[in-house]
């Protein structure tokens, strides 16, 4: 089976390493980057450098692929609409002319906005309110839309990502000490790396179509996960400054019901401090 991982970063470098241990995949991989293919060599079969607006790219890379993993993000200086919306777009028309039979998009919970708190699942409409927002919730439609009579769409919609080498403890260790606005109570939702790649594994495998939440069960607050961060790591702790309101773009319980009702088993239900 071929498969190819559009924008090989840090979850497509984790999946690219999961599909290599299965001897029946080939994998190819593309960065933009020209100083990170030897790297990438170590874990694909095949590495190219493109820009996802590159149409004939693309369509070369594609072509004789079985499934795709899109799983882009912003190098310093890009915009949201060139990295998501153009590569999506270019992306859908080089499908159209492929027998690709699986697309797995890794998106983001944040596109369910500020829902006060509540518990949102998939039904749930999303709510972008920031113009970035507006154009992931727009990638989504493109592929949702453009491909749905052609191949199995499944949208990953990822919580916050941390694992190795992105540990919580580097995530927070800068905040130790301050004080941030707000009280801390919004709903966290991470996902751990190896959740990420086992949960695109089982898309791939099952074939999974539509839209799932992955976020794992620990359903902890900001400042829950704060505090056991400061306590494991013995870091001062972070008060909070309910005079002001907080600076959280989103505010919404996820569930990740569907994708466990669809036979997914999280490797770490819990959070690693
Ligand atoms: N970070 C989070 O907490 C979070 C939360 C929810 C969802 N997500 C989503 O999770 C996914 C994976 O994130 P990540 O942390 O693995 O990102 P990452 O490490 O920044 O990797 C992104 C990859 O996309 C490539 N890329 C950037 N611009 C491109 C373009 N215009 N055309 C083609 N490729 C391009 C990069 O190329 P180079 O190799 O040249 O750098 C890199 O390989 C993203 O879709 C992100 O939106 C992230």
């Amino acid at each position: 089976m071929n498969v190819a991982i559009i924008g090989c970063g840090y979850v497509g470098t984790a999946v690219a390493k999961c599909w290599q241990q299965k001897m029946t995949l080939m994998i190819t991989a593309t960065t933009t980057t020209p100083e990170r293919v030897l790297e990438l060599q170590n874990i694909a079969q095949k590495v190219v450098v493109l820009q996802g607006s590159d149409r004939n790219g693309l369509e070369s890379v594609l072509h004789g692929q079985d499934c795709v993993l899109l799983s882009v993000a912003p190098n310093r200086g890009s915009s949201y609409k060139d990295t998501y919306l153009q590569t999506a777009e270019t992306v859908v028309e080089a499908i159209k002319k492929s027998s690709i039979k699986q697309l797995i998009y890794t998106s983001t919970c944040s596109l369910y906005g500020d829902k006060k708190g509540v518990l949102v699942d998939e039904e749930t409409p999303t709510e972008p309110e920031s113009e970035n927002q507006r154009i992931l919730n727009q990638t989504e439609q493109v592929l949702l839309t453009e491909l749905k009579d052609k191949l199995h769409v499944c949208i990953l919609r990822l919580g916050g990502i941390y694992g190795v080498n992105r540990e919580l403890v580097k995530i927070y260790s800068r905040i130790a000490g301050k004080t941030r606005p707000g009280d801390g109570s919004e709903a966290a939702n991470w996902i751990h790396l190896d959740d990420i790649v086992g949960a695109i594994e089982f898309a791939r495998h099952y074939h999974l179509q539509g839209i799932y939440n992955l976020v794992d069960d620990a359903n902890l607050s900001s400042r829950e996960i704060i505090d056991s961060v400061c306590e494991v790591h013995n870091l001062p702790r972070v008060t909070w400054d309910t005079s002001q309101s907080s600076d959280r773009y989103y505010n919404a319980r996820i569930s990740n019901q569907k994708i466990k009702d669809a036979g997914y088993k999280l490797i770490h239900p819990q959070m690693l401090f």
